[in-house]
């Protein structure tokens, strides 16, 4: 495909963006980019002891393939982390290079399709209930952590919530002109089918 295309991807923590996105990028052969990953990574840096802007301009691509960023006090630290204006403002100018080079891209976030590529060709907004998304992400964790308590998920997915919604810069919302996907109820195959016919239909008016 010559041009950009991009799917943006947003919503709440453990709604299944990151299933979709990937989903999508392969049936379409788009690549696809975790951007919690890299509020992840600037996370774990400063549990380590580093300043967060510091850790957010220097991030290398090394930072992002260390052990333990699906942890649940990396991702505290990484929403943390992510109210700061410059910390957002040193990860923004990757993520739109990632997303307007030459052909399809997948971007998952909080902010792609309202901040990041305002202009995307497809935005999606994956969202779940906190009782459903706090199951699902039990369910991932708890065999790598056996004192884990789905209460504790519970909790770490709506203090996240709570402040990258309630956050002045760049906070999580659908933006005016994305297709919302409540998979509350869905399977993941119905999930990815209801965000592959939406890209399907974008590509095929082109
Ligand atoms: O990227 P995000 O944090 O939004 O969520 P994810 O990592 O894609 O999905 C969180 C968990 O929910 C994974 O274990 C998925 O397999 C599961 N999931 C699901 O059970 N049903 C869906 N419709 C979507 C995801
Ligand atoms: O996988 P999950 O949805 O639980 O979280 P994530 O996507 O890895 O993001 C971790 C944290 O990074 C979020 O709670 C947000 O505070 C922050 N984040 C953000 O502010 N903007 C993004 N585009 C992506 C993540």
């Amino acid at each position: 495909m010559t041009g950009p295309f991009t799917v943006a991807i947003d919503g709440p923590a453990a709604a299944g963006k990151g299933t979709v996105g990937r989903a999508v990028a392969a049936r379409f052969g788009f690549r696809h980019l975790d951007t919690g990953l890299l509020y992840r990574a600037v996370g774990a840096r400063v549990l380590a002891g580093a300043e967060p802007v510091a850790a957010a301009r220097d991030l290398t691509p090394e930072d992002l393939t260390v052990e333990g960023l699906r942890t649940q006090a990396v991702a505290q630290a990484a929403s943390e982390v992510a109210v700061i204006p410059e910390v957002r403002a040193a990860l923004a100018e990757f993520q739109r290079w990632f997303a307007r080079m030459d052909g399809g891209a997948v971007l998952d976030g909080r902010d792609i399709g309202t901040v990041i590529v305002p202009d995307a060709e497809v935005k999606l907004f994956v969202t779940a209930s906190a009782e459903v998304r706090a199951d699902r992400r039990f369910l991932e964790l708890s065999p790598g952590d056996p004192a884990l308590t789905r209460a504790a998920v519970l909790a770490d997915v709506e203090a996240r919530d709570a402040r990258d919604i309630g956050r002045a810069e760049s906070p999580l919302i659908a933006a005016a002109d994305a297709t919302i996907i409540d998979t509350s109820c869905l399977s993941i195959e119905d999930a990815v089918e209801a965000a592959t016919a939406r890209v399907a239909e974008k590509l095929a008016r082109r």
